[in-house]
């Protein structure tokens, strides 16, 4: 073992999670050695911190070189390969080159890897980091329609942000956004409603809809008036954006155009299409439809990239294949901890708190994680951090700042609880989850100023009731009650 480089520290991976996680090293142990091995070129890095809550920062993600944060944190060594196997018994990490590195406290940070839904299909794309981003954006100049699959945030985010093309959104729920977005936020976001509704003097961004049988379609026409709607919105007709969501609906088959003549199926034209256009790839859905795009965006979640720890180490999985911790960050293997998206929680977790694979969870796990490694070197005792209290997530839909608390959508409630709302369309969206007097969780979208207010009450359980309705009636300034 005489040929390995020594460390006291070593992380695996240079994303959220294993960057938060060093630099919390470094502030607590700035005299020990620690190593970060990533396979990524750049690293990701946490900027514009700004403080919403107590659980809650608001903050920008973004890629640097490696070299920055070895000059800002100088005994912190990055080393640009990918790990192939870890000897968990020995405490000894080996790259690619056939460097090793040892280390006392090591935090497995590796992330996870998008789930395809169909693996090595040249027309299928998961976007997950900057480059996969970038190969996106050049395969999308050249495209005229796009297929996008998945639910979740990523998937909104690029509904919004992709222009100049036809997008066909596959969503397997009902609704979209499902994952952060109940129905009645879907329909805060669905345009329709914001139209009669909103006052005159109310800035209003005007847009045309045609709606057709199952399908929803809209382009955007007309200007962005509303201080929220400069930044995403470009005033240029080769920025138009037409969506039609088919719902309920999974990838059943992906045809190229030679195989879909063969099958004999025929595939659905949008309105305008030439009914002899050709398409690189056809996607056949599980309601049969068949559409042809240009390429398809799989934006479905990720699978926790733990294979090559798994060699010769007894690692013990969660329900979801991440790697197990317990409540101080612990795999089932000695010295080796785990943060982000790699990582299943296995603890009996608070009330209002679950894992989602998110940003902000990844930096709350880094930070927790270099702490718990630093104190049981120090043989210092450890308290669960406050960020397990209560989920909190803040990002920003269609231009809108949306923070999200605790139960949310009524999770772990078994269909016990009420929903209190308020919805001014254009303007904001308020929803309380309320069980048994007492807020169980929150989407606040708009600039509500309730966020800090609603955190309490929900961390503190008081009792409501008292209030009905009138905790979310506009004309009593519920702050004052509760601050
Ligand atoms: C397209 C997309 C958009 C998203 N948008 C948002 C968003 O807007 N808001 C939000 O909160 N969340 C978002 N997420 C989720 C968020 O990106 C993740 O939860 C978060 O980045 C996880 O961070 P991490 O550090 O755990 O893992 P990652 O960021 O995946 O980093 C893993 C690191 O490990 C390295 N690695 C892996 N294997 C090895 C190996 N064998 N050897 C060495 N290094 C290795 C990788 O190179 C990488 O540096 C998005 C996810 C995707 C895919
Ligand atoms: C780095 O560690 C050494 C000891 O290993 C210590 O002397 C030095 O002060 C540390 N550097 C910084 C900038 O903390
Ligand atoms: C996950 O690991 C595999 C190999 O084990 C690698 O090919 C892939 O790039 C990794 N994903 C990420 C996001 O690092
Ligand atoms: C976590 O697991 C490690 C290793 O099994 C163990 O030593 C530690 O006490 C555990 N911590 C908690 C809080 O359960």
């Amino acid at each position: 073992m005489e040929d390995a480089e020594v460390f006291t520290y070593a992380v695996i991976g240079g994303g959220i999670a294993g960057v938060t996680c060093a630099e919390h090293l470094y502030i607590l142990d700035p005299e020990a050695r620690t190593v970060v091995i990533t396979a990524s070129g750049l690293i990701k890095a946490v900027t514009n911190v700004l403080p919403i809550t107590k659980t809650l920062d608001m903050f920008d993600v973004e890629e640097r070189l490696p070299e920055q944060l070895e000059n800002e944190c100088p005994n912190i060594t990055v080393v640009k390969e990918p790990v192939t196997r870890l000897n968990a018994g020995d405490q000894i990490i080996y790259t690619t080159s056939g460097r090793k590195f040892s280390y006392k406290k090591l935090c497995i940070c590796s992330g996870g890897t998008p789930k395809l839904i169909s693996n090595n299909h040249p027309s299928v794309l998961g976007i997950r980091d900057t480059e996969s981003a970038q190969q996106f954006q050049e395969r999308l100049g050249k495209a005229q329609r796009i297929l996008i699959v998945g639910n979740g945030g990523i998937a909104t985010e690029m509904v919004y942000e992709v222009t100049g093309v036809d997008i066909i959104w596959a969503v397997k729920d009902k609704h979209t956004s499902a994952t952060f977005i109940d129905p009645g936020a879907a329909e805060f976001f669905k345009p329709e409603l914001g139209k009669d509704k909103i006052e005159s003097n109310q800035p209003l961004k005007r847009r045309k809809y045609t709606v057709d049988g199952s399908q929803t379609q809209y382009g955007h026409i007309g200007g962005a008036l509303g201080p929220d709607w400069h930044s995403g919105l470009r005033l240029s007709s080769d920025l138009k954006r037409k969506v039609t969501i088919e719902y309920q609906v999974e990838v059943k088959n992906i045809f190229s155009h030679e195989e879909l003549i063969n099958s004999g199926k025929s595939c659905c034209k949008l309105k305008e299409e030439p009914l002899d256009s050709i398409w690189p790839v056809y996607v056949e859905l599980s309601n049969n439809k068949i559409y042809g795009c240009d390429f398809i965006v799989s934006a479905t979640g990720v699978v926790p990239n733990i294979s090559v720890f798994q060699d010769g180490n007894n690692l013990r999985l969660g329900s979801d294949g991440g790697l197990r911790i317990n409540e101080s960050m612990e795999t089932s293997l000695s010295n080796v901890y785990a943060a982000g998206d790699v990582c299943s929680p296995s603890w009996e977790p608070a009330q209002h708190w679950f894992q989602m694979r998110l940003w902000t969870q990844a930096r709350h796990m880094g930070s927790y994680a270099a702490k718990c490694m630093y104190s049981s070197l120090a043989n210092e005792e450890i308290y669960m951090d406050f960020a397990f209290e209560l989920f909190s997530h803040a990002t920003k839909f269609f231009g809108y700042k949306v923070i999200i608390l605790g139960l949310f959508n009524g999770q772990k409630l078994e269909g016990k609880y009420e929903i209190l709302l308020r919805f001014t369309p254009g303007l904001e969206y308020i929803k309380c989850v309320m069980a048994d007097g007492k807020m169980q969780g929150a989407i606040l979208i708009g600039e509500t100023d309730l966020e800090e207010t609603f955190e309490n009450l929900i961390l503190n359980q008081m009792d409501l009731s008292q209030y009905g309705e009138d905790l979310l009636n506009p004309d009593i300034d519920i702050e004052d009650y509760f601050d």
